[in-house]
């Protein structure tokens, strides 16, 4: 499969303390810890579960792009827990911890520093629809009714910040 190896570095970094997410000319950058990567349409594919209740989701709808940032070393740690913590409708997280996100090489927004990036254009959007979904899940996750949007990516370019 094309991107194997750095697909691979991905999964490892999901579920754990996970990942950056990043959209918007002017940047936003969450932290995300699920998602995953493969194959659909005969393109590598990211696909992003991002809640509707995000800053991100927005620009992502808007702009049609995301990028990915897996940190390649632990010194990130504390920066995921801050972006995946505070709202980019609230504060400017770049400036609050002195970051200088990266133009991205073929999209309109930006990547983390010192990363493994991947570089994504939106290709397809669904929703989680609740009445299909397996009821502890429901009841575990979605309290709060803010049902995942999952964000399909085609990854276009992939390299180290
Ligand atoms: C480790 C970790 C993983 C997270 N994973 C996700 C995720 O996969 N999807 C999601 O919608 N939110 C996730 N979040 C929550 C968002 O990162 C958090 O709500 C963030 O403040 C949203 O920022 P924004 O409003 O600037 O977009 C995660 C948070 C943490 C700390």
């Amino acid at each position: 499969m094309q991107y194997n190896e750095q697909l691979q570095y991905l999964l490892n970094n999901l579920q754990g303390k996970g990942v950056f997410l990043t959209a918007g000319m002017k940047p936003n950058t969450m932290t995300a810890s699920w998602g995953f990567g493969g194959v659909m349409w005969d393109k590598p594919i990211i696909v992003a579960p991002v809640r509707p209740t995000r800053f991100t989701h927005g620009l992502i709808e808007q702009t049609k792009e995301f990028s990915i940032s897996v940190p390649l070393s632990d010194n990130m740690n504390k920066l995921l827990g801050y972006f995946g913590s505070v709202s980019g409708r609230d504060v400017d997280k770049y400036k609050e911890k002195k970051i200088i996100p990266v133009r991205c090489k073929s999209l309109d927004t930006f990547v983390m520093p010192n990363c493994l990036c991947f570089e994504c254009k939106l290709i397809y959007t669904n929703n989680i629809i609740k009445e299909r979904l397996d009821e502890g899940i429901k009841n575990g996750f979605y309290g709060d009714n803010a049902f995942h949007t999952m964000f399909y990516g085609e990854i276009i370019y992939v390299y180290n910040s």
